[in-house]
């Protein structure tokens, strides 16, 4: 039985002030949760400001990226050494932000990802199509091709220590979620792909969904059986949204 987990993608929001807020809001609304995993990802800034919040009560915290490279002249990189030192427990690699915007390719996601597992933190692999690859028939390529680089640099038992996140680009930010039915057909082409090297991890891997995820449509999503919980972006910055979007998870 697979554990549910649900992570809040901050993105690039917040500041000193409204992230106290929002964390001591979430510390009591999520303390009676104690099955699900629940996990905030903020900016880099911020990681020491959530660590001395959270420690202790239960939330886990992560960031949202980290540069492949371990240390060196990489000016403005930021390693997953450098990110653990902040008590982070996982990583997101792979957001279709950071692939459309900023050029991570297949190749380069891979490289985070290994390099998140070596400092010893749980990557949340992010995989997804466009509308238009939807639109023309190659979805089930593109994630193919997503999880394949993946698998092919680190092997497939290294998603034993991973989360995997589907997140179609269209129905990020837009309001338009997946129907719970598109979603786990997705989520189980994901864990079939996996299957095909390794049944076992397959079998134990938590496969998220994220993209217009609310409180009020978190439970139908989080019920099918596939779908092991979310990554959730706006509804994230509003402790209630975030806190029902948990319970509805377990
Ligand atoms: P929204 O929940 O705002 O659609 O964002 C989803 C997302 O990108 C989480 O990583």
């Amino acid at each position: 039985m697979r554990s549910k987990l649900v992570a809040g993608n901050w993105k690039m929001n917040g500041n000193l002030a409204s992230n106290q807020a929002l964390l001591t809001s979430l510390v009591p609304l999520l303390a009676p949760i104690s099955v699900t995993r629940c996990v905030v990802c903020v900016p880099y800034p911020y990681l020491a400001q959530t660590e001395q919040i959270l420690r202790g009560k239960g939330i886990s915290w992560g960031a949202q990226d980290v540069c492949q490279y371990e240390h060196g002249a990489y000016t403005g990189g930021v390693s997953a050494g450098m990110v653990a030192d902040f008590g982070c427990r996982y990583v997101i690699v792979g957001h279709s932000e950071r692939r459309a915007l900023f050029g991570d390719t297949d190749e380069v996601v891979a490289q985070k990802f290994v390099a998140v597992l070596k400092a010893g933190l749980t990557p949340i692999f992010c995989v997804g199509e466009t509308l238009a690859e939807r639109e023309s028939g190659v979805m089930e390529q593109v994630i193919a091709r997503q999880l394949d680089a993946v698998m092919a640099k680190s092997g497939a038992v290294a998603l034993e220590g991973a989360v995997v996140a589907y997140e179609p680009v269209w129905a990020i930010g837009t309001g338009k979620t997946a129907s719970p039915e598109q979603a786990q057909a997705v989520h189980a082409l994901i864990r079939g792909r996996v299957a095909e090297q390794d049944m076992r991890v397959a079998d134990g891997l938590p496969i998220i969904y994220g993209g217009s995820v609310k409180a009020s449509n978190a439970a139908q999503l989080f019920a099918m059986p596939d779908i092991d919980g979310g990554l959730i972006g706006g509804a994230s910055l509003v402790a209630e949204e975030f806190a029902g979007i948990c319970k509805a998870a377990g």
